[in-house]
C-alpha cells in the first residue's frame, strides 16, 4: 500500500504554478489514500536560501495555510513542520556518511544553484542528503513531486540501498511519482512560472495586486478585432488549465473569429481565477488571521510525524552501532 510523503519549500506564498502542480495533487493523492500520509512543510532547506527569521517564520505559515485551503485533512494525514523533527537532521548526517562526494557533486540542483546564486552555502550542497532523510525516516514508498525532484529521488534510492548493502535491510526503498510529466504551468512571461523569475501569478494576493499580475501577461500585439491563434497566447494557454471546458470553448472561437481583445481576455481570466479560487482564497485568509491556529495543526502533526520518525532512527542507530 503506498504510504505517501511530500514536501515543498516555504521560499515565499506559493503561486499558481506550485499549486496545481504540486499541492492540489499531493493533497488529493493523500485524501484518498488508505495508509497516514506525511505532508510537510520544508522550512530547514528555505534556510539555504532566506536569513531573514520574520520572513522565514511568515513563509512557514502562508505555506502551511495554502496546504490547508486546498484541502489537506490534518488529521488523516501528519501535517507539520521539518524543522519540527530533529531525528531528521541527525539521519541526514548517517546517510551524508554513506553518499560518494562524488556523486553528490553531479546534482542539477546544486550545479544550476552554483552559477546563479550569490549565496552558495554548503547546505545547498548537502540539501539532497537532508532530502533523502525526510523520506526515508517516515517508510515512506511514494514520492509525489515535480520533473525537477526526479534527481534528488534517485539520489535518495542510492543513498538508500548503499545503506542497507553495507549495514543491513533498514530504509524502505521509495519511488516517485511525477507529476505534470511535460506540462508546467507558465508564467506572466510564457516561460516556467517560478518564484525566481518574478513571473508569478498569486492567488493569494489581494485583488488589485491579483489583477496587476494578470494584466502583465505578455501577448502578442494584434488589434481587438483580427483573428488571433489560442494556442500562441499566453492569456489563454493559462485560461485554459482554470476556466471550464464551455467557456475555454466560447472564448478559443472568440480568439478565432477576432471577436476579443487582449485586454478583455485577461478580464476573463481574472474573473475565472476568482471564481475557481473564491473558497481556498476565504480560507486562507482567515487561517492567516488566525495564525495560533495553523501553529496548533503544525504543533501537533509534528507530534505523531515525530513517533515514527524516533522509530525509524533508533533502527538506523542500532544498524550503526550507537
Ligand atoms: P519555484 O520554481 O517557484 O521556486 P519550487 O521549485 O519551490 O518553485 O517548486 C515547488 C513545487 O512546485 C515542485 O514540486 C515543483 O515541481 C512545482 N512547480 C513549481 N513551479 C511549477 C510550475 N510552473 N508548474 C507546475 N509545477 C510547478
Ligand atoms: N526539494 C523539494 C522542492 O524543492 C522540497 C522537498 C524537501 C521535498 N524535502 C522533500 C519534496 C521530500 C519531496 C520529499 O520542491
Amino acid at each position: 500500500m503506498a504510504k505517501i510523503l511530500t514536501g515543498i519549500q516555504s521560499t515565499g506564498t506559493p503561486h499558481l504554478g506550485n499549486i496545481l502542480g504540486a499541492i492540489e495533487p499531493a493533497v488529493e493523492m493523500a485524501n484518498s489514500s488508505k495508509e497516514e500520509s506525511y505532508l510537510f512543510i520544508a522550512n530547514m532547506h528555505s534556510l539555504t536560501q532566506i536569513k531573514d527569521k520574520k520572513v522565514l517564520h511568515e513563509n512557514t505559515l502562508s505555506t502551511a495555510a495554502t496546504w490547508l485551503a486546498f484541502g489537506l485533512d490534518p488529521i488523516k494525514s501528519c501535517f507539520f513542520r521539518q524543522s519540527d523533527i530533529p531525528e531528521v537532521t541527525e539521519l541526514a548526517w548517517y546517510l551524508s556518511c554513506f553518499f560518494p562526494y562524488q556523486r553528490l557533486k553531479l546534482a542539477h540542483s546544486f550545479k544550476d544553484k552554483v552559477n546563479n546564486l550569490k549565496d552558495v552555502n554548503s547546505g545547498l550542497f548537502s540539501y539532497p542528503m537532508l532530502m533523502s532523510a525526510d523520506i526515508l525516516i517516515y517508510d515512506a514508498n511514494l514520492v509525489p513531486v515535480g520533473k525537477d525532484q526526479l534527481q534528488h529521488l534517485e539520489i535518495t534510492r542510492d543513498v538508500a540501498s548503499r545503506f542497507n548493502n553495507l549495514m543491513g535491510d533498514t530504509f524502505i526503498i521509495p519511488e516517485a511519482k511525477i507529476q505534470n510529466d511535460t506540462k508546467y504551468i507558465i508564467g506572466t512571461d510564457g516561460e516556467k512560472m517560478s518564484k525566481s523569475k518574478g513571473n508569478t501569478i498569486d492567488i493569494f494576493a489581494e485583488d488589485k495586486k491579483l489583477k496587476k499580475q494578470i494584466m502583465r501577461i505578455k501577448t502578442q500585439s494584434l488589434s481587438l478585432d483580427e483573428p488571433k491563434n489560442p494556442k500562441l497566447c499566453n492569456v489563454f494557454k493559462l485560461y485554459n488549465v482554470i476556466a471550464s471546458k464551455k467557456n475555454v470553448e466560447i472564448l478559443n472561437n472568440r480568439y478565432q473569429k477576432g471577436d476579443v481583445g487582449y485586454g478583455e481576455a485577461k478580464e476573463l481570466l481574472y474573473n475565472e481565477i476568482l471564481n475557481r479560487f473564491s473558497l481556498n482564497r476565504e480560507k486562507f485568509f482567515e487561517l492567516m488571521d488566525n495564525k495560533e491556529k495553523v501553529e496548533l495543526l503544525l504543533e501537533e502533526g509534528a507530534e505523531k510525524a515525530r513517533i515514527k520518525a524516533k522509530n525509524v532512527l533508533k533502527r538506523v542507530r542500532s544498524r550503526v552501532g550507537y
